[in-house]
């Protein structure tokens, strides 16, 4: 399968070095235009990558193309990109924020195949957390399973309706930042209690990353998961009602929903 990146920034290098590192995909299979050359010649060149003149070519060179551009300038390079869409069957995986299927394939035909998808940068380690929706052209496509195939080389999948994308972001697309200041927070009273604060952030990041494996291994409630470490009297017990208390629950509450309501335009 040939894959196309257009727009090889942030989001698309964490996907290709996630697909990268499972060895899904060589990369000879990518063709890749960006913004400036100055930008990306090198990561393609370190990854061998096929640089394209234009974003045309992207398309005519891919069998499926990523369009991981920022949602201002989505209108333009849709426009640039539709006519070869239309002249030969590629597939289309959008994984552009606030820009849903009727929007995409407004510039494109109808019977266009288009993903649209939600990633998180955890992609990058293939441990991300990957949404997807496809629009009726590619509901029933053989390509849309190849490619949420390969969405699953990197992480997690979830198929979600388009109005559930914007709760997505919320907990998984912004989370991972939300997750960073907790882990800097437990390091910040290791780093009080003495320890460097290199080691206070391995010992808290590691203790985050096992506690979420347990939920995902046993497929085990959290708050259960939490009851069997809170045993009674103890100092754990102590920990958590005091972090109630000091309103941890309504502060991870008010951040997603800031979160969300931005990412739905209110
Ligand atoms: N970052 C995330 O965690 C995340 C998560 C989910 C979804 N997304 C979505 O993914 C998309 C990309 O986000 P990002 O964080 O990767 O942004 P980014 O780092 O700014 O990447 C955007 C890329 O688009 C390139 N570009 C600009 N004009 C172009 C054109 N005319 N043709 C082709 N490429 C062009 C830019 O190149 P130059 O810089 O050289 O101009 C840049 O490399 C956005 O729509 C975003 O909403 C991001």
């Amino acid at each position: 399968m040939q894959i196309g990146f257009i727009g090889v920034g942030n989001m698309a290098r964490a996907i290709i070095d996630g697909l990268l590192a499972t060895k899904a995909v060589a990369g000879t299979d990518l063709h890749v235009h960006s913004g400036h050359l100055e930008h990306y010649q090198a990561y393609a060149d370190k990854i061998g990558a096929h640089i394209a003149p234009d974003n045309a070519t992207v398309v005519a060179d891919s069998d499926v193309v990523f369009l991981a551009v920022k949602p201002q300038i989505t209108p333009d390079v849709l426009t640039e990109i539709s006519g070869t869409f239309a002249s030969r069957p590629a597939y289309l995986v959008s994984m552009v924020s606030g820009f849903d299927l009727a929007a995409l394939g407004a510039h494109l035909t109808a019977s266009q195949p288009i993903l649209r998808i939600m990633p998180n940068l955890n992609v990058a380690i293939a441990a991300g957390m990957t949404a997807y929706a496809p629009n009726a052209a590619a509901s029933v496509d053989d390509q849309t399973k190849a490619v949420i195939g390969l969405l699953a080389q990197i992480g997690g999948t979830v198929a979600l309706p388009e109005a559930d994308f914007a709760t997505f972001v919320g907990l998984a697309g912004s989370s991972p930042a939300f997750v960073y200041q907790f882990i800097d927070a437990m390091a910040s009273v290791g780093v009080k209690y003495g320890l460097s604060k290199k080691v206070a952030v391995q010992i808290a990041a590691q203790a985050v990353a096992g506690s979420a494996q347990l939920v995902l291994n046993r497929d085990a409630s959290p708050a259960d998961l939490a009851d069997a470490v809170a045993s009674p009297g103890g100092t754990t017990i102590r920990g958590m009602l005091a972090m109630q208390a000091a309103g941890f629950q309504n502060a991870v509450v008010a951040g997603l929903d800031a979160t969300i309501a931005m990412d739905k335009g209110e």
